[in-house]
Parts: structure tokens; sequence; C-alpha cells
């Protein structure tokens, strides 16, 4: 059940520019929380901004978890400046997270810049449920915007690194090299990144017959499934019912499930 908690933070990092981690103390999430769902965070304790800010969750611990952010605006300015001792109000575990296909021989983890956030606690998992660590693919535009690498390294994953710029890694991007491992129908294929990113993966992955999920995001507001200001269309009817919820019905999704022509998907990560 997600709740509402004042939790300290315990760890603050610049992790490169523009991007930091934080930390905080908060073992009734860390109990239920799984790979891939999100938090909703106050950012002020004033009325500006208003709104919570949705954040995945990178790592779970046996008494916390942790954020992973870029600072985009307002609200994640001000969660940047937030420092060790502060308690901040979180909201969750929310949304559904990823399921884990034990069965599947390989698992490989596809990172768009800072989509990446909620794949370290997706690794440990995967690590843990199946015997052995994932494949990661860690796309960035340029070398010192690389996230995570070091830790998925101590987790044990095989790491491949795609940059734009070609200043880390192989000049390609994330398709390319996922072409290059040759995921097949007994791979599971688990994405998150800008919508450019996540529509190739999927299309390359729904080609290929391969078990793809992808981690979206959208505007939020309430973050719970009430105010159905972060609906996206599905292909096809469940339940009598196209429009999927971000929030409450994902924000992980089958990829075959998407309509992404239909809606118009942040493209900017
Ligand atoms: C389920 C979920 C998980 C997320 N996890 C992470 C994460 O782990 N790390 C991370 O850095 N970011 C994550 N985000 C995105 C993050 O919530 C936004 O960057 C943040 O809310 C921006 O707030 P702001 O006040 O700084 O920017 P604002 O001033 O609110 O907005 C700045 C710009 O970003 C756009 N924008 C803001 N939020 C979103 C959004 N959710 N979708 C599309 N466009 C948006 C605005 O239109 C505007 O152009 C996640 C979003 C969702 C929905
Ligand atoms: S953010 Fe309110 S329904 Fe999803």
């Amino acid at each position: 059940m997600p709740s509402v908690v004042d939790c300290p933070i315990v760890l603050r990092q610049e992790v490169a520019e523009g991007h930091y981690r934080i930390s905080v103390q908060a073992p009734g999430i860390a109990r239920v929380a799984k790979p891939g769902q999100f938090a909703m965070l106050q950012v002020s304790g004033g009325y500006a901004p208003f709104l919570r800010r949705p954040m995945s969750i990178e790592r779970i611990f046996s008494d916390g978890v942790s954020f992973l952010f870029k600072v985009e605006g307002e609200g994640t300015r001000l969660l940047a400046e937030m420092d060790t001792g502060h308690n901040l109000s979180v909201h969750g575990p929310l949304g559904n997270g990823f399921t884990i296909d034990t069965v599947c021989d390989r698992h490989i983890l596809v990172a768009g810049g800072i989509g990446v956030a909620p794949l370290p606690a997706l690794a440990e998992r995967v690590k843990r449920d199946c015997g052995k660590a994932p494949d990661v693919i860690i796309a960035a535009r340029t070398e010192r915007l690389l996230l995570c690498e070091d830790d998925f390294r101590r987790m044990g994953c095989a790491i491949h690194i795609t940059t734009d710029d070609g200043s880390a890694g192989e000049k390609a991007l994330a398709t390319g090299m996922l072409e290059r491992l040759a995921p097949d129908a007994r791979t599971c294929v688990y994405a998150c990144g800008p919508n450019p990113m996540l529509r190739a993966v999927s299309q390359m992955m729904l080609d290929a017959g391969v078990m793809c999920l992808v981690s979206l995001e959208a505007q939020m507001a309430c973050g719970d499934g009430a105010c159905l200001g972060c609906v996206i269309e599905s292909k096809s009817e469940i339940e009598g019912e196209k429009m999927l919820r971000v929030c409450k019905d994902g924000p992980v999704f089958d990829a075959s499930l998407i309509d992404w022509a239909a809606h118009d998907l942040r493209d900017d990560q």
C-alpha cells in the first residue's frame, strides 16, 4: 500500500552536471517497493510548485530508497537544493513496476539518458530472481552524462555503452547496440528513456517477437489514478477501455499495448 511519509534525506550527490541522487530513510516504502515503481515527491514547503513531482525509485535498500533525477524546471531545482537532514515528503510506492519473467534466458536493460533512473533496482532484482545479472545498454549524449555505470558494474552486469558523440563506448544509438546483442524469443527487454528511443525499441522487439516492457512518462497531477491527467491510448480495448493511466496502469507497459502514434509523449529527455 502506498503511504505519505516524511523521510529524512540521508545522502545527496551531484552525479553529473545538473543530475542528482538523493537517498531517503523510508523502511516502510522500501519493504513494499518494486523496481519500476515511482513516488510523488513534495518539492516545496509552500504553494509553488503546488504539485508533487513523480520520480522513479532508483535503488531499494533495507531501510530506504534512492532517487536519481535531472534538473528540468523549478520543482527539480528545489529538490536538488534539499540537503541531508531535510524531511522530504514521499508518496509511494506508486504504479505497477516491472514484472520479471524468470523463464527468459537473457534479460537486457536499455537506458537512454536519465531514463536509466529505474534500472539499477531492476538489475538487482533480475540478478536475485534469475541468478544472473542482466546486460545493460547505457546510452547518453556524451561521456559526462553517462549515469550508474559503476553501480551496474558492481552488480556484475555486462555493460554496453553508446554515446551520440562517440566520447565513450560506441558512437551509436541504443537501438544499434540492441540490434547487435541480437535478442531472441527467449530474451526479455526492459527499456526506459526518451520516447523516440522507446518507440524504436518497441518496434524492433515487436518485429523480432521479443518480449519488451517500457517505462513511460507523462505529466502527472495526482499520481494515483484519480485525475486522469496522465492518460495515453492503448492499441486495443482492455476491459472495454482504450485509455491507460500512466500512473496507475503503468508506468511500465508491455510495448505491444502502446499506440505510439496516438499521443504526444515527451520526446526531449
Ligand atoms: C512515472 C515518472 C517517473 C519519473 N522518474 C523520473 C526520474 O527518475 N528522474 C527524473 O529526472 N525525472 C523523472 N520523471 C520526470 C520528472 O517527474 C519531471 O522532470 C519533473 O516533474 C519536472 O518537474 P520540474 O518542476 O522540475 O519541471 P517543470 O517546470 O514542471 O517542467 C519543466 C519542463 O518539463 C516538462 N515536464 C515536466 N514533467 C514532465 C513529465 N512528467 N512528463 C513530460 N514532461 C514533463 C514540462 O512540460 C516543461 O517543459 C518521471 C516522470 C514520471 C511520470
Ligand atoms: S496523474 Fe492523476 S490519474 Fe494519473
